[in-house]
């Protein structure tokens, strides 16, 4: 195209230089596929995990407890695993008070967003496939600049990697108390404390954190080889958003089954 004319857009907003083509996209892929799959797995999770939050129940079966309901701050938690911090009204889930921490975490990361930006707000769907939004304004204002938070969700999100593997270490003695119990919910507990380090090692935040702002890596050997790692780790950030999120539900599914009976534990010590 030579100029700005409107004919040519597929209504993403201001192109001036986009050459006049009329069809949404010239793609003939099924460029739909993966914020189809996006939208079917994040709906999955959501519906899955909401419903266990709400539930209030089923979450505790000696020595585990479901990574959902942990940290358990309140004096009506099953079992025993952190101190309890408060009472609350017995018909509020403890999974509610800490929610906001792993939600908040998820829902500012830089990969989800760009996977649900796609998927959800077609914003764009898919790389050269024009979005229906006239208008855009990036994560510059309101609700969008609170994505900024996402540094502070990653700290947070550390203590809870704390707590989980607490968690986990935990699982390592039986119902007596006594250590050296080892069944699979205690492999189950410890991969998922696992994966959600992996997950937060990896995030863009924890690499500016370890290496941002330097002027000079020679002059910071240690920073430099930490951020080293931690770049490789961030190459492979959506596979572990995704890896951990399956096994944070996994992980609380297993809970749900020995909790209701469904299933036994199998013991290796
Ligand atoms: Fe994904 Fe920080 S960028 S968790």
């Amino acid at each position: 195209g030579t100029g700005a004319t409107s004919a040519g857009r597929g209504d993403g907003g201001p192109a001036p230089r986009r050459a006049a083509i009329a069809a949404r996209t010239l793609r003939t892929d099924r460029w739909w596929l993966q914020p189809l799959l996006t939208v079917v797995a994040l709906v999955a999770f959501v519906a899955y995990s909401s419903f266990r939050a709400f539930q209030n129940a089923h979450y505790f079966s000696e020595p585990y407890i479901s990574p959902f309901y942990s940290p358990c701050l309140t004096t009506g938690c099953e079992g025993d695993t952190f101190p309890e911090l408060f009472t609350g009204p017995s018909w509020i889930s403890p999974a509610i008070y800490i929610l906001v921490v792993p939600l908040g975490f998820r829902l500012t990361c830089y990969y989800y967003r760009k996977a649900y930006y796609r998927s959800f707000w077609l914003s764009p769907p898919a790389c050269a496939v024009a979005e229906p939004h006239r208008r855009y304004t990036g994560e510059t204002r309101l609700p969008l600049l609170g994505q900024n938070a996402h540094r502070y969700f990653f700290y947070l999100g550390l203590l809870f990697n704390v707590v989980l593997t607490y968690d986990a270490v935990l699982a390592f003695r039986d119902e007596t108390g006594a250590w050296g119990h080892m069944g699979l919910g205690t492999l189950v507990l410890l991969a998922n404390a696992a994966l959600l380090w992996l997950y937060s090692l990896s995030c863009h935040s924890c690499r500016h954190v370890v290496g941002g702002r330097l002027n000079s890596f020679s002059r910071h050997p240690l920073r430099y080889r930490a951020w080293t790692l931690v770049s490789r780790l961030n190459g492979r950030h959506m596979q572990f958003a995704w890896i951990s999120l399956f096994g944070v539900a996994l992980a609380d599914l297993y809970v749900l089954l020995l909790a209701t009976g469904t299933i036994a534990d199998p013991r290796f010590f």
